[in-house]
């Protein structure tokens, strides 16, 4: 299911004295099976346009395509329900939603909500705790008595048991520690990869970014700035420091490495495996 915006603006409190321009002419196409990245400050418009992929937003301008069902902006758009089904949104901090006294309940909740039969829904339910790698035992439990690396994984099993065909991720690892990061960032990789799933990922870290997205995009006060894989963007180090951005820890050592040693490595390396086999080459050669 491919999606596009295109030429998409959003007013948030649209025609009152409130009334703020969050994303103007934003133009952005995913197609199926995409990993992609947005990047981008705070207050940016990155998870104002991340709404806009589910129609939990309408545009107010333009037009979003999700599959085969079209969102203009100024219209009355139908069948809103089944793209929401589609595309699952894990907001930051998801497991602020969960309200059921049991974990088994919170998760059947979303698709007996879009019309799944309980049992469907409770074979659902424990497919997705797995997927998130939790036990079975905790089906009966309340998800209040988990810790909070459980909960948020809760709370994606129940966006999974939704079967989307596109993920939406806003900052999923926001408060984790490193290695629950890391965790979870490796989980929505396998998602990503063995389901074909779609993914969109808001996130901070330049490193997830540079590891797991194929493109990158990279937001500024409400505009889609520059687009382009993980290597066309680290590879322009000034530019992303200009805009007060961040790069990969092992883009600024190549970096300092370069200029210590007074050469040039004539490419970028997101990984440090890749940059050290391309300094040992280049040491090589330089000694024969
Ligand atoms: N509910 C809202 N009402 C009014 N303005 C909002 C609302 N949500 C976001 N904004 C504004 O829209 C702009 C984009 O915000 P947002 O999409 O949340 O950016 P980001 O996710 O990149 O931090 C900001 O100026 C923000 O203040
Ligand atoms: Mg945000």
């Amino acid at each position: 299911m491919d999606i596009s915006l295109q030429n998409i603006e959003y007013r948030y409190q649209a025609n009152t004295p409130f009334e703020r321009l969050a994303i103007k002419d934003v133009s952005i196409n995913i197609p199926t099976g995409t990993y992609m990245a947005l990047i981008g400050h705070t207050g940016s418009g990155k998870s104002t346009v991340l709404q806009h992929l589910n129609a939990l937003l309408v545009p107010t301008e333009g037009t979003v395509v999700i599959g085969n069902h079209e969102v203009k902006a100024k219209q009355k758009n139908k069948n809103l329900k089944q793209i929401r089904q589609k595309v699952g949104i894990v907001f930051q901090f998801p497991e602020h939603q969960l309200f059921e006294e049991t974990v088994e309940k919170d998760i059947i909740f979303g698709p007996m909500n879009f019309g799944v039969s309980e049992a469907e829904a409770k074979e659902r339910a424990r497919f997705a705790l797995q997927q998130v790698g939790l036990s079975q035992e905790i089906l009966e439990k309340s998800p209040f008595d988990l810790s909070g690396g459980q909960m948020r994984r809760v709370a994606i099993a129940g966006v999974l048991a939704m079967e989307p065909d596109c993920l939406v991720l806003d900052e999923p690892t926001a408060g984790l520690d490193p290695r629950g990061r890391k965790e979870i960032m490796d989980m929505f990789y396998s998602l990503h990869k063995e389901r074909n799933l779609t993914t969109i990922l808001v996130t901070h870290s330049m490193e997830d970014a540079a590891q797991y997205a194929d493109q990158i995009i990279i937001m500024q006060q409400g505009q889609v700035v520059k687009q382009g894989t993980p290597i066309e963007i680290f590879s322009s180090v000034t530019e992303l420091v200009d805009m007060g951005l961040d790069v990969p820890e092992v883009v600024r050592f190549q970096r300092s490495l370069e200029e210590k040693l007074g050469i040039t490595l004539g490419a970028t390396y997101l990984s440090i495996e890749e940059l050290s086999s391309a300094v040992a080459q280049l040491l090589r050669g330089a000694h024969v």
